[in-house]
């Protein structure tokens, strides 16, 4: 479908990943009226319009009303909840009977992330190279089965659990009483009703992002993320707390490999299945000795490491979402900075178990005043005073351009070192390791 010249866009999604989608957007001259749904993210509210129906799944229809009214071609789903729940599917559908474009996949093609033991099946059939694993209902079983084991196994809840739901143990007695809490105290809910149990692999992880529009896959630049809440990788698991982009532990190889053995299998597999995705293909990727391998995949851009690919991206965002969700990325030439980026999340106190919401926040604007510096919102809003305050795990997430990725680095840590909140948490070493480029 050929790109009016102007476009009105439905975002949907309120956090740091939105906002940082909203601001891309929102410099692209084609953009007629941005709408969001959730404009109570403060970020997201200087730069789109709000929806004035209600959101959600039960009165989808409601959203779908808010499209045609407002002539919105082309909606861009950032969460992975609404694309589990079949947004996608319902926002494409017009009264007319044509289709208006939906960034990102319907419900079969959120399975891919929605469904750790879909996933594994679909990995292994494709012989897309990953992590063995073993899918459990019971628990008896999954403790008989990590009770014969020497080596030492994770245990993933198969459903969507905020990426929280993935225990790595450094026992298979630790692993047994996670099994246990998913599987009978079920802590992550319907999440871990079966899980996955999966060997324990190691090497650096990598973000490989891909945009597939049903025919092309167009691969963007790989990004590293820190998933624990700790310095030194130590601390639970959370949404993550930092990403740099880009990756340069990955070699140009090695990409490639990444593209032909996971990517590729991956989009054929899901035309074999007929399940058309538009949208963005997540695959967090762990570098063994014996080669990449598939940890997980996710089927929306990363938190946080979207941040720092919206912030490097030169070419219009816009254009790029639509010819995805159009099917036309074989038309688009990418551009991208060359300066790295780096992007520091700042977390409320108690996250990830507990966030303490209504802490008073200051510093943003100094804070982007440091050079290269963008604060995109994510737990925060506007209280009954006016104020902003914390409301959420992630707060706000730092990012900052900078010449080389230890330029990047400093300019974010300065900038995060300007915002303060009561119990803020941060990690001090995003990034720090990150690989200097060979020159070439
Ligand atoms: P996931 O949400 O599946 O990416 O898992 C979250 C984190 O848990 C990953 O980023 C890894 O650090 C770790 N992890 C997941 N699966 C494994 C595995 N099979 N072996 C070792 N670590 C893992
Ligand atoms: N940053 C990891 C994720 O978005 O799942």
């Amino acid at each position: 479908m050929q790109m009016p010249q102007k476009v009105n866009v439905l975002l949907v999604g309120g956090g740091a990943r939105e906002h940082a989608l909203a601001a891309a957007i929102a410099r692209s001259p084609k953009l007629g009226t941005l709408y969001a749904t959730h404009t109570s993210n403060p970020g997201i509210a200087e730069l789109a319009k709000p929806v004035d129906v209600p959101v959600s799944s039960k009165e989808l229809y409601r959203l779908a009303q808010f499209c045609d009214k407002h002539q919105v071609e082309l909606v861009v789903i950032g969460p992975e909840d609404p694309l589990a729940e079949g947004w996608g599917d319902t926002l494409r559908k017009k009264p007319d009977g044509t289709q208006r474009l939906v960034f990102g996949p319907g419900a079969r093609g959120a399975q891919l992330e929605a469904d750790k033991a879909y996933a594994k099946q679909m990995m292994r059939a494709a012989s897309v190279p990953t992590a063995e694993g073993k899918v459990f209902q019971k628990f008896e079983q999954a403790e008989e089965f990590l009770k014969t084991r020497d080596e030492v196994f994770v245990i993933k809840a198969t459903g969507l659990a905020k990426g929280k739901g993935v225990i790595v143990p450094k026992t298979n007695q630790e692993a047994i009483a996670a099994a246990k809490d998913m599987l009978v105290n079920r802590s992550f809910g319907d999440a871990g009703k079966s899980i996955l149990v999966e060997e324990k692999i190691s090497g650096t992880e990598v973000s490989v992002l891909a945009l597939l529009d049903g025919h092309n896959i167009l691969v963007l630049p790989p990004c590293q993320d820190h998933k624990r809440l700790l310095n030194n990788d130590e601390g639970p698991n959370t949404g993550g707390m930092g990403a740099f982009c880009p990756a340069d532990t990955i070699s140009d190889q090695v990409m490639q490999q990444i593209e032909s053995e996971v990517l590729v299998p991956i989009a054929d597999a899901l035309r074999r299945d007929e399940i058309e995705f538009r949208g963005v293909l997540y695959a967090g990727i762990m570098l063994t000795p014996g080669g990449p391998k598939v940890l997980e995949f996710n089927v929306r851009f990363g938190d946080p490491e979207c941040q720092p690919l919206m912030t490097r991206l030169q070419s219009d965002a816009l254009e790029l979402l639509w010819a995805t969700a159009a099917g036309t990325l074989d038309q688009i030439d990418v551009q991208y900075s060359p300066q790295s980026c780096v992007c520091v999340v700042l977390a409320a106190k108690g996250y990830p178990d507990a966030p303490v919401s209504g802490s008073s926040i200051t510093g943003i604007e100094d804070a982007e005043e440091v050079e290269g510096v963008s604060v995109f919102h994510a737990g925060t809003k506007m209280n009954d005073d006016g104020d902003l305050v914390t409301n959420g795990g992630r707060v706000l997430s730092v990012t900052a351009l900078g010449d080389t990725m230890e330029q990047a680095r400093q300019r974010a840590y300065e900038a995060a070192g300007k915002i303060h909140f009561a119990g803020m948490q941060m990690r001090t070493d995003i990034a720090k390791d990150a690989p200097v480029p060979s020159p070439s």
